[in-house]
């Protein structure tokens, strides 16, 4: 099936051409008026996903080389995400959808991410973990199958690329800083200071503002001029930090779940410390290790059209007055059926 995807929930405006599971191409646009105001700026992400929408469209079918009438359904992200940003993807989509008469999927941004390592050709074994680390989340997922998902832990506050993001700008950095730190933080040394090592315990939740305000706190003891000169020494520290939780979790999580196989996902998912952390883990285990492209670790539109052909094709439909669901649980969602959801 030949689908046309949406994706809208924060900061990228994409649109994907995908058929029966393979990629045939997308367009993943990062808005970059957000970075004078050091954070997304809600209201101008929905003026500026209007603005791109249509032409990313235009262009994403010309690249596919894929005519409007080839298109056999249509899907896009109805949350969680940004409201207004939200309603700009899911309403063109099913403008789309209803003009052409098409099936409509409305689909879950976060259920696009977890799956979003198939994309190039590889097969997850179910149960696995899925790490879902971006700049809106930090959930630990027990995936059962497709379309069953427990959440094992997710932030009780900032999520960890909020943190990389908060820390960057602390340390003078442009918004969104987590690509940056990874580089700079490859240059110095995590052993320079130790940061607390925040909630030790075997729950499965995660905590950042803790580590973002030891940072804080550190940098205030520093003269500014050893702040520069130890920049990428204190970005290695808090990374080590920061790696460390989510490590720290994902062996809990392996330890009580028995999973198959893990992978992790979302904009952080890009982070090197991390892969190569999580395949450490995979190899003490013995567990296969999936990750996304890196293209596809940020938000994008493929991952939407992959979730949402699987649903379309089972036979899955959602109706054209779908809402925006801005906070939606994975653990809403059920595995795809007949029916109207
Ligand atoms: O998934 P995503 O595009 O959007 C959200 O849903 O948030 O993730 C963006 C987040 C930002 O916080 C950014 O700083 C972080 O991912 N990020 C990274 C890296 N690349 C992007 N964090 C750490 N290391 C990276 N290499
Ligand atoms: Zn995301």
């Amino acid at each position: 099936m030949r689908v046309l995807a949406f994706e809208s929930s924060c900061d990228e405006t994409s649109v994907a051409v995908l058929a029966d599971g393979v990629l045939k191409g997308h367009i993943t646009r990062t808005q970059t008026l957000h970075q004078a105001f050091g954070g997304v700026v809600p209201e101008l992400a929905s003026r500026s996903h209007l603005e791109q929408i249509l032409l990313l469209t235009r262009q994403t079918l010309a690249e596919t080389e894929t005519a409007l009438k080839q298109i056999e359904g249509v899907c896009a992200t109805a949350g969680p995400g940004l409201v207004g940003a939200l309603l700009i993807g899911l309403n063109f989509g099913k403008g789309i959808a209803l003009s052409l008469g098409l099936p409509f999927l409305a689909a879950h941004h976060l259920e696009g991410h977890i799956w979003s390592a198939e994309l190039n050709g590889k097969r997850i074994p179910t149960p696995f973990l899925a790490l879902l680390v971006s700049g809106g989340h930090t959930q630990l997922v027990l995936v059962e199958t497709f379309g069953r998902y427990r959440l094992l832990g997710s932030t009780r506050d900032d999520a960890v690329g909020e943190a990389y993001d908060k820390v960057g700008k602390l340390l003078g950095l442009s918004f969104p800083a987590g690509a940056t730190i990874d580089q700079i933080a490859a240059e110095g040394n995590p052993a320079y200071h130790r940061f607390p090592q925040l909630m030790v315990g075997e729950e499965l939740d995660f905590s950042y503002s803790g580590l973002k305000t030891a940072v804080l706190r550190q940098v205030q003891k520093l003269e500014p001029s050893e702040v520069q000169l130890h920049r990428a020494d204190l970005l290695a520290a808090f990374q080590e930090s920061a790696v460390a939780l989510l490590t720290a979790r994902l062996r809990t999580g392996i330890e009580r779940f028995h999973p198959r196989a893990l992978t992790i996902a979302g904009g952080v998912a890009a982070n090197s410390l991390l892969q190569s952390a999580v395949r450490d883990i995979g190899k003490t285990y013995s567990l296969p290790t999936f990750f996304p492209d890196s293209s596809l670790c940020l938000d994008n539109a493929a991952m939407i059209a992959y979730v949402g052909e699987k649903r379309l094709a089972a036979g899955q439909r959602s109706p054209l007055d779908a809402p925006v669901r801005p906070r939606w649980s994975l653990e809403e969602l059920r595995e795809p059926n007949n029916s109207i959801s």
